[in-house]
């Protein structure tokens, strides 16, 4: 499945436009503040119920028009999915496939990954961002962990709300203390589950990440990997049953803080997850340049983890990917691009960033 055309009708800074498309490489080229970050918005809106970045109601909307709607339309090379539409007006989202109002559980079939400036948070930012980015390429893969990431974040704010009530007094400690056992013993086995499947994704996708990152990097000698830690343990090998039992161990230990706190102070959402660059943290120790390599290596091993669990590539959305790279790791990374299978948009304010894409790339010029 690929992306044959998209037109554009009062979305953002754009009155009507209409773009066909590559199956393969698509290259957005232009000044600053002409639309290329939008476009790549309207492609990733497709698969996703939110943008990637911050919006307000009725953002999507061309405010230098009359206009009170603004949609996407879009044609697919598929066999049974060929038009799909999204409608937006001041505060509702509309889909409409094939013409026919439609929910957005029909677009699910694209799937795309996207790699912008603030993916760089990823590396750099706090434990919460790092948590997010495995946490979101897990529940890329199935329904089946969406689901497990769901309950556990349901059982975390029952567990938290708990121990608030608690402590603000709108239940009794005794009353609260009878109904924490049975709460723990969900918490421990959701918590377990979740835990469990980042150790997996991170094992499953490090083959794709090292390998991506030497081909784009252009060395054999830097190794990259993730560290998993627990309570300051490194957990990387842990079982589920391990995990658990560790829970259990530190929900006892910690049970007159968390009264005393309010909230769950153990679990998945308080663990590390660091990226390593020869064995050595890569918030502290990498370049900028190897940061941004990472992060895109990360992201291509998430492509091509998600092919071989379910055959089929999602797109790659890369915006400004090239800037603070140098002029070999763009090469290098372009030569990566070229070879991958799956349909690509990418946006660039340097035209020199197009040298060495071929045959395979499509340029727009966005004015
Ligand atoms: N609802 C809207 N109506 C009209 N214009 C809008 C709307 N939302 C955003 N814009 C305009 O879109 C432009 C930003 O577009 P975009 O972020 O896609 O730029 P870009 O080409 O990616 O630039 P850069 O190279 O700096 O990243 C800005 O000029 C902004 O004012
Ligand atoms: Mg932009």
């Amino acid at each position: 499945m690929f992306i044959e055309n998209i037109d554009l009708v009062y979305f953002r800074n754009f009155i009507k436009k209409s773009y066909t498309f590559s199956k393969d490489i698509n290259i957005f080229v232009g000044p600053n503040g002409k639309g290329k970050t939008n476009l790549l918005e309207s492609l990733y809106l497709l698969s996703s119920t939110s943008s990637f970045r911050i919006t307000t109601p009725g953002c999507f909307i061309n405010n230098n028009s009359e206009s009170n709607y603004s949609s996407i339309i879009a044609k697919l090379n598929n066999k049974s999915l060929t038009e799909l539409r999204i409608l937006f007006e001041e505060n509702k989202k509309k889909y409409f496939v094939h013409n026919k109002p439609s929910s957005f559980k029909k677009f699910q079939s694209i799937k795309a990954i996207v790699f912008n400036p603030e993916s760089l948070y990823s590396v750099k930012g706090s434990s919460e961002s790092k948590r997010q980015i495995i946490d979101e390429i897990l529940c890329s893969m199935s329904l089946n962990n969406n689901e497990i990431y769901i309950n556990f974040k349901k059982i975390l704010k029952q567990r938290n709300a708990l121990f608030f009530d608690c402590k603000k007094e709108k239940i009794t400690y005794e009353k609260a203390k009878l109904l924490k056992p049975s709460l723990d013993e969900i918490f421990i086995n959701c918590a377990a589950q979740l835990t469990n499947l980042r150790l997996e994704i991170l094992k499953n996708i490090h083959g794709f990440f090292q390998d991506t990152f030497s081909s784009i990097y252009h060395t054999k000698k830097a190794k990259v990997d993730f560290n998993y830690t627990i309570s300051s343990i490194k957990a990387n090998d842990w079982t589920e049953g391990e995990i658990s039992l560790f829970l259990k161990h530190k929900i006892k230990e910690k049970e007159a803080a968390e009264w005393a706190y309010g909230s769950s102070l153990v679990g998945p959402h308080k663990h590390e997850i660091s990226f390593l660059m020869n064995g050595e943290d890569a918030r502290y120790y990498s370049s900028q340049g190897q940061q941004k390599t990472l992060i895109l290596s990360l992201k291509i091993s998430q492509m091509m983890y998600y092919y071989e669990v379910n055959k089929s590539y999602p797109i790659l959305l890369l915006d400004d990917v090239h800037s603070e790279l140098d002029y070999t790791v763009r090469q290098y990374l372009m030569r990566f691009l070229n070879n991958l299978k799956t349909q690509i948009f990418l946006t660039t304010t340097d035209i020199q960033f197009l040298e060495g894409f071929g045959k395979k790339g499509k340029i727009f010029t966005i004015k």
